[in-house]
């Protein structure tokens, strides 16, 4: 008995660990096991997920299109489906599902369902097929809204507030140079956006834009995509120009540069400072005149400290540093972005809408984890969802109005003796106060709570705690 309760142990420990998601369902469809590759990837904790049924959990999906419920139903395995949905930031996401019967004497009495989160990768090989559109000529006509490549422009960055004006002019500043930039920001604060409107206002906006995400592929492959092979480099290698090549005379952005592979950042490195590349397998160099644009969705000098990022390479790709502070800390900027979607998707669904002062209200105060993104996916579905003209907090995603609902609970109160809530609240209040003394610094105030950073930060998000919140 001893011995299957450790082997259960050791197998739950492997599971907590692998990359892929994990999510168990007994008989009845209720969960029995959520680990925490899939409570990243939809973003929902392993205890808001077990002990609860399917539908409880997901009130989106139906008996039918739950694959657990079915492969509970029909006893026959799915393979390998693919599925795409919003996340709790607002962020699409892509996964590759298989779903298993789980069998005991003939019985099912459970199923099993494991995802890959393929986000990247398929955003990846949609860019190869824009790419592909402009190396065949298919390159749109000057004037035109241009498809794939870049498209924004200055004019599409929308924020009144002093950072979002002084980050246009400095970006408006650097455009007209070739130096390289780095941009940083959280994940949907328009780090992408600012990186195009760059290109598209330089000299060289008439020659390609080529983004390439660094966390997207293995260093073998990485490298070659960016450096180009040549036949016989190694088994199966061709002839190919990699992307620092295809972007000569133009602009190359490289997304989550702190995710590149370091022995890669070394051999980055040296084609910037050379001016040239190297294909893989190679004597010969090539010289390039490709502007390099870098973004990091951490703090860079986080990302140094961690070992992520070379030293070296920092200096060399620093030279304009543009910081995109997340939207909590521009609430000003809210009402034009709201108005900008408003504009936007009620245009698209022909239809006027507007928001009630309540979810204007809401919108101040939430902290927004998913920044800008969040913001326009959270009035695209109220779009969608609403019948009137006016937007409500009713129309609002989920994830908006349970933390209005956690944090303005009556948690706290003497009639309340939930140890759960009470202990919840003493741990929010000791991070609150944590964050307050390291002035919002998290690594700082990590260690002032004795807990590692990625702790502390996965119970920001999960919480939905920021920094200025912290004050409070
Ligand atoms: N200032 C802004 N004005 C108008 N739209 C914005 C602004 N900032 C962001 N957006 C919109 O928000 C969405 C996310 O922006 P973007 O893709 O540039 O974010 P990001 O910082 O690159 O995020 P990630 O780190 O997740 O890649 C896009 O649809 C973009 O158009
Ligand atoms: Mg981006």
């Amino acid at each position: 008995m001893k011995q299957l309760a450790a082997m259960k142990a050791q197998l739950e420990l492997l599971l907590s660990h692998v990359g892929e998601g994990i999510h168990m369902v007994d008989g009845k469809g209720i969960s029995i096991y959520y680990n925490n590759a899939a409570s990243n990837i939809e973003g929902l904790s392993p205890e808001e997920v077990v002990g609860r049924h399917i539908l409880e959990v997901f009130p989106s999906l139906s008996e039918q299109d739950s694959t657990l419920l079915t492969v509970l139903r029909t006893g026959a395995p799915i393979y390998e489906r693919q599925q795409t949905f919003t996340n709790y930031k607002g962020k699409k996401i892509t996964t590759i599902n298989t779903t298993i019967p789980v069998e005991v004497g003939g019985r099912i009495i459970g199923a099993m369902e494991i995802s890959r989160d393929v986000t990247t990768v398929k955003d990846m090989t949609e860019r190869i097929s824009d790419l592909q559109a402009i190396l065949y000529g298919h390159v749109p006509k000057a004037g035109g809204k241009k498809t794939g490549a870049a498209r924004f422009t200055f004019s599409d960055i929308i924020g009144e507030s002093r950072c979002i004006r002084d980050l246009k002019n400095l970006a408006r500043r650097a455009a007209s140079s070739s130096s390289p930039v780095l941009v940083w920001g959280e994940t949907g604060t328009g780090k992408e956006l600012i990186v195009q409107a760059i290109h598209n206002e330089s000299p060289r906006k008439i020659s390609p834009f080529i983004a390439q995400n660094c966390a997207a592929l293995p260093a073998a492959l990485l490298e070659g995509i960016l450096f180009g092979t040549i036949r016989g480099g190694f088994t199966g290698a061709e002839d190919r120009p990699g992307l620092f090549e295809l972007a000569d005379g133009g602009t190359i952005f490289l997304d989550e540069i702190n995710s590149m592979p370091v022995e890669l950042q070394a051999k980055l490195l040296r084609v910037l400072q050379e001016g040239a590349v190297r294909r893989i397998g190679d004597t010969r160099m090539r010289s390039v005149d490709a502007r390099v644009i870098t973004a990091c969705s951490e703090n860079p000098m986080d990302a140094l400290e961690k070992r992520q990022l070379r030293e070296d390479l920092f200096y060399r790709i620093n030279v304009v540093s543009l910081e995109i502070p997340p939207l909590r800390e521009r609430r000003e900027d809210i009402p034009p972005l709201v108005e900008h979607f408003i504009n936007r998707y009620s245009e698209k669904a022909y239809r006027r809408v507007k928001v009630s002062e309540e979810v204007m209200d809401i919108f101040m105060k939430y902290p927004w984890p998913g920044n800008v993104r969040e913001l326009e996916h959270a009035i695209e579905g109220a779009v969608i969802m609403m019948e009137g003209d006016v937007i409500k907090p009713v129309h609002l995603p989920i994830q908006i109005r349970a933390y209005f609902s956690h944090s303005q609970g009556n948690a706290w109160n003497h009639d309340n003796l939930n140890l759960n809530d009470a202990l919840d609240k003493l741990e929010m209040d000791l991070i609150r106060k944590a964050l307050k003394k390291s002035k919002g610094n998290v690594s700082m105030a990590a260690r002032i709570l004795g807990i590692p950073r990625q702790t502390l930060q996965y119970k920001l998000r999960n919480k939905g705690i920021d920094s200025v919140y912290a004050g409070d």
